[in-house]
């Protein structure tokens, strides 16, 4: 379980704070999707929970981010990381080794895996990350949406309870960014391995997240379930955030009175929605 509190942090050096009074709670289990725009404080608050602040980057840390119990500015991040699993948005910086399965030995390895175990989660991570035959690979030769999945894969070899990701599609296509959020999902349901997503596609999230949090100048201006935020589509473009299609045709329906109900996010919704409304015209049609 994460257990954020009044978390303020600034940069050294920084002139304004990058997180400014964060609370957030994130149950085990979850599955939560963060979303706002380039500079809102999303990577840092992925900091707060891997210790990365203020560990490697220093600067002024108030409030508290708890960690299945650890205080992650009292923890080290080798001890966080046990808990912690974190695919960072930079990942040449992430990679350690030069081969891909090296790559994800070293993780193995550096945990102490028992040695009968190893070859099964290394090609289990691989094959769910769908990329077994880059198992022998220079790292250095892949693209990268490639070098994404080999981090994925090397995090989730490691089998944390939370695993963090910071934007893990930025470089890839709508057809393996859906790929990886299957199998984040997988992860989340059939391992109960709790997920914290860094995410620009909202599609993704409406579709695979169970809740959201929305950041907007280092604050979290709402959190909540997805369809509870969806409510809120004026909090979301002042966050700078992309609406889904639907839901802007329900908040246009609902302006012009012809809706009363919630708001879609997907298109099952905005059938049911569309569907409602057929249904209250014929009504009203019947009524004449
Ligand atoms: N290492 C750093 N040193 C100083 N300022 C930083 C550093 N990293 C990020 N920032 C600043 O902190 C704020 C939040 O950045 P960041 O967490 O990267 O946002 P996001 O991930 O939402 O784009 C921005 O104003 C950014 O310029
Ligand atoms: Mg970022």
């Amino acid at each position: 379980m994460i257990v954020i509190k009044d978390l303020s942090f600034r940069y050294a050096g920084a002139e304004r704070n990058a997180l400014s009074g964060v609370n957030l709670e994130v149950l085990d289990g979850d599955f939560l999707g963060i979303i706002g725009s380039s500079g809102a404080g999303k990577s840092t608050l992925t900091y707060a929970l891997n210790g990365v602040v203020p560990h490697h980057y220093p600067g002024d840390f108030y409030g508290s981010a708890l960690v299945n119990g650890l205080d992650t500015v009292d923890a080290g991040t080798e001890q966080l990381s046990r808990q912690v699993g974190s695919v960072f948005q930079d990942i040449d910086g992430q990679m350690v080794a030069s081969v891909v399965e090296d790559e994800i030995l070293f993780g193995l390895e550096n945990f102490a895996v028992d040695h009968a175990e190893i070859e099964g989660r290394l090609t289990g991570a691989l094959a769910a990350a769908g990329i077994p035959e880059l198992r022998r690979r220079a790292i250095s030769t892949l693209s990268g949406g490639q070098k994404q999945k080999v981090a994925i894969a090397a995090i989730t070899a490691l089998r944390p309870r939370i695993i963090v990701l910071d934007e893990p599609t930025g470089e890839l296509d709508p057809r393996s960014s859906r790929k990886i959020f299957e199998y984040l999902k997988e992860l989340n349901q059939e391992h109960g391995i709790t997920i914290v997503v860094v995410e620009q596609k909202i599609m993704l999230l409406c579709e695979f997240a169970k809740r959201l949090a929305v950041m907007e100048g280092g604050a979290l201006v709402r959190q909540g379930t997805v369809s509870e935020v969806l409510q809120r589509p004026d909090i979301l473009e002042s966050a700078g955030v992309n609406i889904p299609r639907v839901t802007t045709l329900g908040e246009k329906l609902r302006e012009k009175g012809l809706y009363t109900g919630d708001l879609p996010h997907d298109l099952a919704q905005a059938r049911l929605m569309m569907q409602n409304l057929i249904g209250s015209k014929e009504a009203g049609r019947a009524a004449l």
